[in-house]
């Protein structure tokens, strides 16, 4: 992970926030390549989600909403994370974690019964309502303390909630409180009719939305892997009663299979894993995890959510969120099946598949495999002299990219230094301007996995990457 963090930062990645005044925990920017690969995630998942569906549109609502949308939706009394404190070492962990970590274990080490023991007392715990979470002490007294950290010097199991708070208006008081929103799903449940009715979409529709999340999370760390502002990319799917199963098992599988089809992931390194305790608003739920370099740990959870939001909706605003079949005449409150994935997490996962060193012409070198779509440079244009008509052809040749292309121009150093460059932020082409393509108007395409490279025609370029990219 270090040498993933330098490299993220030396080359325009991924920035720790204000880090001229000594950064802010678990924030951070993107910088020019970060956000440009930030884009390309965010358009390959709209695309995928909307455009190729027909029956799913986009919205962006707004971060901030009327204050009873978190009452309703249950954030305000249950969007808690128990924590505990390792009071020797100072160390503060997320009961949930250290739980989940353990019927893993257990379940690893061949012990099923235990791990079926430990997750009864866990889903009985997020069952509960008991304040003092009796069950998650049990667990952790019994199970976790001694054996997992050789440590027995714990405080209690403590609740804090995970939303941000903050005031709108001039007044201090508890009448302006507004909240951060801490997942984008309820911008959606909130406008199911202004959609319905204004894009006449049927059931089962989707809605679908990119956009900031905020949660304060106590337990920090792991760079980009969990932080408190973040971006999420969901959607709802809007369902008859009696029909979230089927709809539920075809999520779970579009959703797989887009990490290794369209992002170039292996399959090997993506985990399914069955939640055992449930959000308060599921009552199923999945993630797919990735292979991390600290853990196999959530990209993506897919969420039964039955009819809850929209019933509490119903209940808090008094409206009504039936939808009415119009051939059968039918009125429900529809259930939802929910795909969420966090932008930043599948960012880092991405970094961390693509992290190779490997050995090229007899040297070392540090590469990003990334795929070409995801790729935050698309190309480079280097002509083999800066002067003169090489310079003038390629500076030609990058302005023609530029408008469908992210392209640089390099003309500092060895074509081999130039090379490494490129290489070590993922461009997967390299297009060199050199003596031929003065006699001839060919250059060198040169290929980034294998440093193989091929002569193709200046004015065929465009054509080639065109070819590349739509793969
Ligand atoms: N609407 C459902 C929901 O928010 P979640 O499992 O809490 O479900 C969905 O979050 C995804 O959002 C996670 O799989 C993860 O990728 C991302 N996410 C959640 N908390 C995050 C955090 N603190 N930092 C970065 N990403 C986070």
């Amino acid at each position: 992970m270090n040498k993933l963090v330098s490299l993220a930062k030396r080359r325009g990645f991924i920035y720790p926030s204000s880090e001229i005044y000594g950064g802010l925990a678990s924030c951070f920017d993107y910088g020019p390549l970060g956000s440009e690969m930030k884009k390309n995630i965010k358009d390959l998942w709209w695309t995928s989600m909307t455009r190729k569906h027909r029956n799913i549109v986009g919205i962006d609502a707004s971060i901030m909403m009327n204050p009873t949308v978190w009452e309703a939706s249950g954030h305000v009394s249950s969007f808690n994370d128990p924590m505990i404190d390792d009071k020797t070492t100072k160390r503060r962990y997320r009961a949930d974690h250290l739980i989940e970590n353990h019927i893993e274990k257990l379940r690893r080490d061949g012990r099923e019964d235990d791990a079926h023991r430990v997750s009864t007392y866990y889903e009985r715990a997020s069952e509960t309502d008991d304040p003092n979470k009796t069950f998650y002490d049990i667990i952790i007294a019994e199970e976790i303390k001694a054996p997992d950290t050789g440590s027995s010097d714990w405080t209690e199991v403590r609740q804090f909630n995970l939303m941000f708070q903050c005031n709108m208006g001039a007044l201090a008081d508890s009448s302006g409180i507004v909240y951060l929103r801490p997942e984008t799903a309820q911008g959606i449940f909130v406008n199911f009719h202004n959609v319905r009715e204004s894009n006449r979409m049927k059931v089962p529709f989707g809605i679908a939305q990119i956009g900031k999340a905020f949660r304060n999370e106590i337990v920090k760390g792991n760079f980009i892997f969990r932080m408190v502002e973040f971006e999420q990319m969901e959607m709802q799917y809007f369902v008859k009663p009696g029909t979230q199963g089927e709809s539920f098992e075809a999520w779970r599988e579009e959703r797989y299979n887009w990490y290794i089809e369209k992002l170039g992931i292996e399959r090997e390194k993506l985990h399914w894993y069955k939640h055992d305790k449930l959000a308060h608003y599921a009552d199923l739920a999945y993630d797919i995890k990735f292979e991390f370099p600290f853990g196999i740990e959530e990209i993506e959870g897919i969420h039964s959510r039955t009819d809850f939001d929209l019933k509490q909706h119903q209940e808090f605003s008094g409206k009504n969120m039936e939808y009415i079949d119009q051939t059968t005449k039918e009125r429900y409150i529809p259930y939802v099946v929910e795909t969420s994935a966090g932008c930043d997490r599948l960012f880092l996962a991405l970094l961390c598949d693509a992290y190779t060193e490997d050995v090229v012409d007899g040297e070392q070198r540090t590469m990003l495999k990334f795929s070409s779509k995801i790729a935050p440079v698309k190309a480079a244009v280097l002509p083999l002299m800066k002067k003169g008509e090489m310079g003038a052809k390629a500076t030609q040749l990058c302005d023609e990219l530029a408008d469908n292309f992210l392209v640089q121009y390099d003309d500092a150093g060895s074509i081999g230094k130039r090379y490494r460059r490129q290489d070590e932020i993922g461009t997967p082409y390299c297009f060199t301007v050199d003596h031929e393509t003065l006699e001839n108007n060919t250059v060198t395409v040169r290929f980034r996995d294998s440093a193989q490279q091929e002569r193709v025609n200046i004015s065929k370029v465009k054509a080639f990457l065109d070819e590349q990219l739509a793969k």
